[in-house]
């Protein structure tokens, strides 16, 4: 019975896995309710990320019913959440996929190009538009902070969720990310004002003078993907940066030498850096990423390795499976969702299409339509083909369909209106 009180009471005095003020949902992340006189969705934006959160996400009814359920003002009855849209063109803030949306019917986002923020209501947990400038009294908004799941060392800093590590001593960068402690621990990825911030402070108070490795890599002048797989929403590079000719990497600059405290340069990966690990517990799915780094072949793949979006395309283009025309990372879930004018029917066809095995290509005529258009597994679609919708959209899912490893190396789309 002595057992049964101290085993209770530990219990009991187990930290909470949710910050001051937060309230675990369904068993995962952490929620609570913010109520200011803003007068930007960037206010609210900015007093989630003070807790090192961002204005929330939504992904499942769940998550849905208890955002509505939070009280915020007796006489505010909607809850600004992280969703920006310009035109159909929506995102999650926190760089989330949107696997999910709860619209009220008259307020859907529309294909007219304006940008448009949403509140979840009180009463019904629709979401509906709401004014870019919320202009008087007071607003409510909704911040998610990542529940805690792990127990950080000593020698480790605890922030949102998990844990942090600061490395003085110098390495390369791939010696970098491969010596982070911990299951999933990477070179760090950074998403806010806030938390670039955050990070340049922690560094400098270690001592670091020069800069340190972010864990980033530059595809692209304009694609950076970071290492632990996180969404690539935010930069801080200094112009006339990001310019891949100065290397592959990222660094943060810890010193005001070029008038750049904070900001970030491309650097080659072979220099020496101290750098900032960060783990949470979270591992991601781990694609065998064949890149140029060290093998003699200079292909580029022209689409990111990673899908972790919705992605959207406007007008007229062409899209790439991911990595393409390198090999197909595994277990990746790509949608494409492809909208040309308003008026005209969406048109695409498939000039390349290389899939041996492993994956399935569906093509939807609009957003919501159950009944695939067409799909494709091993067998290429007639180069020459085109494909028509019965209105502007055109949704495309390229999914994995079992868990061996893709064999190809993918797919390039052309799509028009007509
Ligand atoms: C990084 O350093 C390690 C150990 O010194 C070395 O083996 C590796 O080749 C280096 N990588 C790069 C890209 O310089």
């Amino acid at each position: 019975s002595s057992c049964l009180f101290v085993c209770l009471l530990l219990t009991l005095t187990e930290a909470s896995p949710c910050p001051d003020g937060y309230k675990q949902v369904n068993g995962g992340d952490c929620f609570r309710v913010g109520l200011n006189e803003i007068s930007s969705f960037d206010d609210a934006e900015a007093d989630c990320n003070a807790d090192g959160g961002m204005l929330a996400s939504i992904h499942n009814p769940e998550e849905n019913a208890a955002a509505r359920d939070m009280e915020c003002y007796y006489s505010v009855h909607q809850k600004l959440i992280g969703i920006r849209c310009v035109g159909i063109d929506c995102k999650w803030t926190d760089g989330t996929p949107l696997d999910y949306f709860h619209f009220a019917y008259d307020d859907a986002p529309i294909d007219n190009g304006q940008e448009r923020c949403y509140s979840i209501s009180d009463y019904d947990g629709m979401w509906y538009k709401t004014s870019l400038m919320p202009t008087e009294g007071r607003a409510c908004w909704m911040c998610r902070i990542k529940a805690k799941t792990i127990t950080c060392n000593a020698n480790e800093v605890e922030y949102k969720g998990g844990c942090v590590f600061v490395q003085t001593t110098p390495a390369n960068q791939s010696v970098a990310e491969n010596s982070c402690p911990g299951q999933g621990g990477h070179l760090i990825s950074i998403h806010s004002d806030f938390e670039n911030s955050f990070y340049q402070s922690l560094a400098s108070s270690a001592g670091i003078t020069g800069s340190i490795y972010l864990g980033g890599k530059q595809y692209s002048d304009k694609d950076l993907s970071w290492l632990d797989q996180t969404f690539y929403d935010y930069h801080h590079f200094t112009p006339p940066f990001p310019n891949s000719a100065f290397g592959d990497c990222v660094q943060m600059m810890l010193s005001n030498e070029f008038g750049t405290l904070g900001q970030w340069t491309n650097v080659d990966c072979i220099t020496k850096l101290p750098y900032i690990c960060y783990r949470d517990g979270t591992v991601m799915p781990t694609t065998p990423v064949r890149l140029t780094t060290t093998t003699t072949t200079s292909i580029q793949p022209l689409a990111s390795p990673n899908c972790p979006s919705v992605q959207y395309f406007n007008k007229a283009g062409k899209i790439y499976s991911p990595n393409f025309p390198l090999s197909i990372p595994a277990q990746q879930r790509c949608e494409y969702v492809i909208s040309t004018d308003r008026g005209t029917l969406a048109h695409i066809k498939f000039p390349v299409y290389d899939c041996e095995s492993g994956t399935k290509l569906t093509v939807y005529d609009g957003l919501d339509s159950e009944d695939p258009l067409l799909y494709f597994t091993s067998t290429a679609p007639n180069p020459s083909r085109l494909y028509a919708a019965t209105s502007n959209i055109i949704k495309l899912v390229f999914e994995p369909t079992d868990n061996s490893s893709p064999v190809g190396t993918g797919w390039e789309a052309e799509f028009f209106p007509f």
